[in-house]
C-alpha cells in the first residue's frame, strides 16, 4: 500500500530517531525540499537497486518500503556512514560507486552530481551503463538550470550551507542542462530517455531523468 506524505514522515521518524539531532534536521530539510515521494513509482516493484551518493539513506528507506526488494546505499561521506540505519533489505557502502561490484536492475543518483566536475560525469555514466542489467534503468535526480529563478536560489542555498554548515563533502556546484544531460545518457549507451519535472510547488527545479539500457 502506499506510504503516503505523513506516511513517510512517521516512517524516516522511526528510522532516524536515534541519530544525531543535527543529522535529524538535515534528513528532515531534505525531505521537506526534495521531491522525494514523487520520484518513488519509477522504481520497478521488486528490483535490486544500487542508490550512489545516498546520503544518509532517505530514497533507499523509502524505496525498500514501497517497492524495492534490496538497496545497495553507496556513500563516501564517513559522518553519514558511521549512523547508518540497520533494514533487512538496506546495505549502506562507504566508497565511491567503483567500489561496487555486480549487476543491478535500477541505479539511482540523487542531487549528487552537481558535486562531480563535468569532465568525471560521462565516465561514471559510462560505470554506471556497466552495472546496470540488460532491460535495467539508469535514473537522475537533478536540478534543471533553465528555470533561472529556481536554479539562482539552490546555488545561493548550497553557497551558504557549504560556507557555514559543511554538510556535503566536495566542492562545487556544476549544473548540466537538459539536452547536455540527454547527451550524457545518449553517449553511455543508454536508449528511451525520458525527462520530467517534478518541482511543482518547491523552491528548487527538480527533475528526473530516465534512460534503459537494451
Ligand atoms: C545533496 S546529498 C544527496 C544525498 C541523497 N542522495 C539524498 O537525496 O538525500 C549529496 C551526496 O553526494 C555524496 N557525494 C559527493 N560526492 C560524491 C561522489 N563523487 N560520488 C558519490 N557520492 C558523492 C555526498 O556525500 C552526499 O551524501
Amino acid at each position: 500500500m502506499p506510504l503516503g506524505y505523513f506516511g513517510a514522515l512517521r516512517l524516516l521518524h522511526n528510522t532516524f530517531r536515534n541519530h544525531p539531532p543535527g543529522q535529524r534536521v538535515h534528513i528532515l530539510g531534505r525531505f521537506f525540499t526534495a521531491p522525494f515521494m514523487r520520484t518513488l513509482d519509477v522504481i520497478p516493484v521488486g528490483s535490486r537497486v544500487l542508490d550512489i551518493g545516498s546520503g544518509h539513506g532517505t530514497y533507499p528507506r523509502l524505496i525498500a518500503e514501497e517497492r524495492a526488494r534490496e538497496v545497495i546505499a553507496v556513500d563516501p561521506d564517513i559522518r553519514k556512514m558511521l549512523t547508518a540505519f540497520k533494514h533487512p533489505k538496506v546495505r549502506f557502502v562507504c566508497g565511491f560507486d567503483d567500489c561496487i561490484r555486480g549487476e543491478f536492475d535500477v541505479i539511482v543518483i540523487y542531487d549528487v552530481i552537481y558535486r562531480l566536475p563535468p569532465e568525471e560525469r560521462d565516465k561514471l555514466f559510462k560505470r554506471i551503463y556497466d552495472r546496470v542489467r540488460p532491460g535495467g534503468l539508469f535514473i537522475l535526480k537533478d536540478l534543471d538550470p533553465s528555470n533561472r529563478l529556481k536554479w539562482t536560489w539552490s546555488r545561493i542555498q548550497e553557497s551558504i550551507s557549504d560556507r557555514f554548515l559543511g554538510l556535503t563533502i566536495g566542492e562545487g556546484f556544476f549544473m548540466d542542462t537538459r539536452e547536455q544531460i540527454a547527451e550524457r545518457f545518449r553517449k553511455a549507451g543508454f536508449v528511451k530517455f525520458e525527462w520530467k519535472r517534478v518541482d511543482f510547488g518547491y523552491p528548487h527545479p527538480h527533475v528526473i531523468y530516465t534512460g534503459r539500457k537494451e
